[in-house]
């Protein structure tokens, strides 16, 4: 699996399965799937309930620990210093693990929040229970603030991003700043028919003998972002990491970067009502 460097030096499977909406039991033999498909990226999350799972089927994989990279996030009801603190013991608990490879703020609250919340989670990194920390979810705003008091530079912000969203300013941003883009929802999530109905999309997987799916991953992969597909079907897991023989021609490339159309299917950072 390739992997991409980041600004600590810590390595990260370009590929990671994401498990958000998939239930315990859903996400405990994807997980498992995943491993024997060569998957050594797993995102989760504490409000996806399904911390114990995942970490249960990475015990039973019998894969060493160290071999697979594991994220997961600090929930909104639990930022602040202390809380942090408190909210990142569970999470290890739940998975089982004594230490966690990438811990991020879910999505920016206020900004007095982010900055308690990450204070938390530098001093975690510090003593070597996190081998990188990171944000979600922030726009321009959100880092700056982030660092007028952070010691530690984030090491990726995760953010919706597919061919609809191409970020091409906030990547830039993030470049400049040496903090790596994840794509979450890199195939339109729940809204993942629009993608597969997308004429533009199935001329170039037709013309390479492709999924689209794959198509639009690795258009993805091929912008330097780290992407996290979500599936629990076995089929569709293996061909999900199946991308990295697919090249795109200029013009292909230039028919990709035109379906940026910034259409988003979760909210916007500054609005959100949870
Ligand atoms: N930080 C955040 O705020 C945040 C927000 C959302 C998501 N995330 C993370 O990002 C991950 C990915 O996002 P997501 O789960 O929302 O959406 P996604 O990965 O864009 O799409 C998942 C949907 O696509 C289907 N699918 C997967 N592979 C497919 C393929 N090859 N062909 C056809 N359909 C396919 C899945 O169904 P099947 O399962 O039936 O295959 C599921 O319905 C999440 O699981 C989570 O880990 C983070």
């Amino acid at each position: 699996m390739k992997t991409i460097t980041l600004n600590n030096g810590v390595k990260i499977p370009v590929v990671g399965l994401g498990t958000f909406r998939a239930k315990e039991n859903e996400a405990y033999q994807a997980v498992a799937h995943a491993l024997k498909a060569g998957y050594r990226h797993i995102d989760t999350a504490a409000i996806y309930r399904n911390e114990k799972e995942v970490g249960q089927a990475i015990k039973d994989s019998q894969i060493p620990r160290e071999e697979i990279f594991v994220t997961s996030k600090l929930w909104n009801d639990d930022q602040g210093y202390e809380k942090a603190h408190l909210a990142f013991q569970k999470t290890l608990d739940e998975l089982g693990f004594d230490y966690l490879d990438l811990y991020l703020i879910h999505w920016p609250k206020t900004y007095q929040k982010a900055a308690d919340s990450w204070k938390a989670l530098e001093e975690l990194y510090h003593q070597g229970k996190i081998k990188a920390i990171g944000v979600s979810n922030f726009t321009f705003h959100h880092l700056e603030h982030l660092y007028e008091t952070a010691t530690v530079i984030p090491a990726v912000n995760q953010v919706e991003m597919h061919v609809g969203i191409q970020h091409e300013k906030l990547r830039a941003f993030c470049q400049e700043k040496n903090i790596y883009l994840e794509a979450y929802a890199p195939l339109m999530s729940h809204e993942i028919k629009n993608l597969l109905a997308n004429e533009t999309l199935q001329k170039v997987a037709a013309s390479k003998s492709a999924t689209i799916a794959q198509v639009a991953l690795k258009y993805l992969v091929d912008l330097d972002v780290i992407i996290l597909p979500k599936s629990t079907n076995p089929q569709r897991i293996e061909e999900n990491i199946d991308l990295f023989n697919i090249t795109f021609t200029s013009e292909e490339k230039a028919l990709l970067k035109g379906l940026n159309n910034g259409r988003k299917y979760f909210p916007d950072p500054d609005n959100i009502a949870f």
